[in-house]
């Protein structure tokens, strides 16, 4: 089983919004035999709470139901993941920094946007201080992001289905 990993700040708004949109594509093309998702955030503010609402909602809107509580990153995520995405340039630097404080290394951390084709910007714009249209636009960028990253998954690990 390959396991990736999305990570935001709160795990609330992003990084489950990717979960679900990754769970599903994967699902839809039979494959969660072999790959799986989790979320997590790097912050404790959001620990045991559910997906913010608008991010519920603009999953609901594309067929895709979320299911997660907010949880922090930690020692053993870096251990047990084969793949890390970061939603910002932030986040992954937060990454970075609690795998120094536990000296562990990980070769296959990406920021989600390095996977968007045409991307134009390199992170997930954090929509938690907007309006509902901020989440839309994140939708369809985690959409566009991890469509293409599961081509590459599929490449990388010679799953043909
Ligand atoms: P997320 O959004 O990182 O996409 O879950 C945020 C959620 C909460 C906060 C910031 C960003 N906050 O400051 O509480």
């Amino acid at each position: 089983m390959i396991k990736v990993l999305f990570v935001c700040l709160g795990n609330i708004c992003r990084s489950p919004l990717a979960e679900a949109i990754f769970n599903h594509q994967i699902n839809s093309l039979d494959l969660a035999y072999k790959f799986q998702s989790d979320s997590c955030g790097t912050s404790d503010y959001h620990i045991g709470e559910l997906p913010d609402e608008r991010s519920v909602a603009s999953a609901k809107r594309h067929g895709i139901a979320i299911s997660h509580r907010g949880r922090q990153l930690n020692h053993a995520d870096i251990r047990d993941f084969d793949y890390i995405i970061a939603m910002d340039k932030s986040n992954k630097k937060n990454i970075l920094q609690l795998m120094e404080s536990y000296n562990l290394s990980h070769d296959r951390i990406y920021l989600m946007r390095e996977f968007q084709p045409n991307a134009s910007s390199n992170e997930v714009p954090d929509p938690y201080y907007g309006g509902e249209d901020g989440f839309e636009n994140v939708y369809q960028i985690l959409n566009e992001s991890i469509k293409e990253f599961i081509v590459q998954l599929k490449k990388e690990h010679q799953v043909y289905a």
